[in-house]
Parts: structure tokens; sequence; C-alpha cells
């Protein structure tokens, strides 16, 4: 099962991914997890990510198609995967789409996620990531049991650079402009399901499940 998950930065995609992995058993591949290892390990491909990624812009379409196509090619992708966050541009669908006739392979289902813009912006600045195990919470929503502790390593709490009131709106500007166009690229190829992203997690889950069973 190969499947892409679409939707304004805070939407839920991460959340979501968690369980499409433990259900089908394949891997989440999140670029901005990837593209966040790069930053912290200060690699070239890292210290060049991180301008625009702290400004909330795109990183170049040439970066993430290089670090995608190298990343299909790990063993662990042979039987699927969840693709979050990519693709994010038009030239990253058209690129996706070389790799995947190269590969043999294709998409099975586009998941597109929505839900409004202020309670996008209500759910980032209340996010908090563990430093270790990249698990995410939410102060509001889905708090830990220890303040700034993670529930499942222990590990430290951090907020995202770019989850300040400003970055998460230019942010969603982006979305707007360069990532919702991807929309009617995959509506074109019969791919996509739309679900509100709206209620509680849980919810969200059962209508992404019932779209996929
Ligand atoms: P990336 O890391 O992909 O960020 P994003 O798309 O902006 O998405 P987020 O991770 O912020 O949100 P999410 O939808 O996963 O929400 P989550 O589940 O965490 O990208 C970051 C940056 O990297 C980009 O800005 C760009 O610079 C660069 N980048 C990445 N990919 C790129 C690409 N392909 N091309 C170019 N540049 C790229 O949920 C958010 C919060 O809400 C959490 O606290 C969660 O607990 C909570 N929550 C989730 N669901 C609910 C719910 N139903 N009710 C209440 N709270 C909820």
């Amino acid at each position: 099962m190969n499947i892409i998950l679409i939707g304004p930065p805070g939407v839920g995609k991460g959340t979501q991914a968690k369980f499409l992995v433990e259900a089908y058993n394949i891997p989440q591949i999140s670029t901005g997890d990837m593209l966040r290892a790069n930053v912290r390990e200060s690699t070239p491909l890292g210290n060049e990510a991180k301008q625009f990624m702290n400004a909330g812009q795109l990183v170049p379409d040439s970066v993430i198609l290089g670090m995608m196509e190298s990343r299909f090619n790990d063993s662990d992708c042979k039987s699927g995967y969840i693709l979050d966050g990519f693709p994010r541009t038009i030239p990253q669908a058209e690129g996706l789409d070389n790799l995947l006739n190269n590969m043999g392979q294709q998409i099975d289902s586009v998941i597109v996620l929505d839900v409004n813009h202020e309670e996008i912006v209500k759910r980032l600045s209340s996010r908090w990531s563990c430093k270790e195990c990249d698990t995410v919470y939410n102060l509001l929503f889905d708090p830990p049991t220890s303040e700034g502790i993670c529930d499942k390593c222990e590990g430290a709490l951090y907020q995202r650079d770019d989850d300040k009131t400003k970055t998460i709106r230019q942010r969603l500007e982006v979305y707007s402009r360069q990532t919702s166009p991807l929309i009617d690229f995959y509506i074109q190829k019969g791919l996509v399901e739309t679900i509100d992203g709206a209620g509680k997690i849980d919810d969200v889950k059962e209508r992404i499940f019932s779209v996929l069973s």
C-alpha cells in the first residue's frame, strides 16, 4: 500500500501516519522529520535546509527529490510507505511520478486532511515533541503525563522553531499557494479521498480507515 497524506501544517498528518504504520506495517516517510534530523546533525543538506524551514518556506525541490530518491532505495520501502509531507509542489509530484515509474510502482491513495486555519494555529502553538523518539504531544489536546517529559522514553520535550505564530501563518500561506494545487493534480488521477481533520484524533483516524478499507 502506497499512501500520500496531504494537508496544511498541523492538520494531523504525522499523528494519523502513526496509526497507518501500525495497521499496514509500512514506514512513515516524513520529509520534515528527515530534514530535521539533518539539521540536528549539521549535515550539508541540513545546513542548507535550515534557513528555509525557519522562515516557513519550502526547501528547494531538487534537494527534496534527491533525498527521496535515496530513501526509496531502503529495504523497508519494499512493501509500501506512507508519504507525509511529500510531495509538496507540482514539480515534486512530477518527480515522484518519474521515481515511481522507474521502480514499477504506483500510488494507491491520496488522503487530503482539512481543518480550518485558526484551529491549526491553536494546535501548532501547543505542540511539543520528544527530542529522543520524536513522539508528538499537544498541551491542549493530547498532553504528556508529566510536564516536559516523554511518556514513551522519558526524553525531554521541545517546541519546534517553526511553530511560532508568525512562522505558522507563513507556512499556511505557502501551503495554500504551493501545495494545495496538488489536490487537483491527484483528483485528475482519481486518487483523492478528502477527510475532515477536525474533532478528536480517534474520530479522524476512523474516518481515514473507513475510506481505505
Ligand atoms: P513538516 O515537518 O512536514 O511540517 P508540516 O507539514 O508543516 O506538518 P507538521 O509536522 O507541522 O504537522 P502535521 O500535519 O504532521 O501535524 P501533527 O500530526 O504534528 O515540514 C516542516 C518544514 O520542512 C516545512 O515548512 C519545509 O520548510 C520543510 N519541508 C518538509 N517537507 C518538504 C517538502 N516535501 N518540500 C519542501 N520543503 C519541505 O499535529 C500537530 C499538532 O496537533 C500536534 O500537537 C498533535 O498532537 C495535534 N493534533 C493532531 N490531530 C489533532 C486533533 N484531531 N485534534 C487536536 N489536536 C490534534
